[in-house]
């Protein structure tokens, strides 16, 4: 079987159209991110989200990416910033997979929107502190990550990847 087209064609674009992405799709995208798989089932990953049209919302957010993320996010139909827990909730130790396990429901979330139709880019250029203070996140929780949501119209944006013999070693690492 051939790699699925959902996963071929995605790329993150820096320009986004108007359309707006409601409530539901937001729920939609999150439920597929919450069926990832985590470490002992702990589901670390969380998110605050903003869409475009609860402009308070959405500006409150906007100010959480560092400025060169601002500039090219500011028509993008949603914000989300991810979030990860930093201990285990059974035991209080260290989750030391949490952003791994971030990066799964984040990639679920990834899939899930492809299928919708929904372009994504995803941002380490983020003010944790900003985040925190803003979006009234817990102690114990971390800001990691940013996600910009929308539509996409354009030529496909595809960029190269690394070969499957540069990343996969069959025995010992060659
Ligand atoms: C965790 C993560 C952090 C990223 N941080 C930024 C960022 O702060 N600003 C930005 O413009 N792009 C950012 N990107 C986008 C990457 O540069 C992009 O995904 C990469 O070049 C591959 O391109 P593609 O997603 O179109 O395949 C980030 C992507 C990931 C997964």
């Amino acid at each position: 079987m051939e790699v699925l087209d959902l996963i071929k064609n995605r790329f993150s674009p820096y320009e986004f159209t108007d359309k707006q992405l409601t409530e539901k799709d937001l729920e939609t995208l999150f439920e597929a991110a919450g069926k990832a798989a985590s470490a002992f089932n702990e589901q670390p990953w969380r998110f605050v989200y903003a869409l475009k049209q609860d402009a308070e919302e959405f500006k409150v957010l906007h100010e959480c990416l560092v400025e060169g993320n601002q500039g090219w996010t500011n028509n993008v139909a949603a914000l989300v910033i991810a979030v990860i827990s930093k201990n285990y909730a059974k035991n209080g130790n260290e989750n030391t997979v949490a952003q791994h396990d971030l990066g799964l429901a984040v990639g679920n979330l990834t899939v899930q929107a492809s299928a919708m139709g929904i372009h994504m880019h995803q941002m380490a250029g983020i003010i944790p502190q900003n985040a925190i203070d803003k979006l009234n996140i817990p102690d114990g929780y971390q800001p990691l990550t940013a996600i910009a949501l929308g539509y996409f119209e354009g030529e496909s944006e595809v960029k190269e990847r690394k070969a499957v013999n540069e990343i996969a070693f069959k025995g010992v690492w060659k």
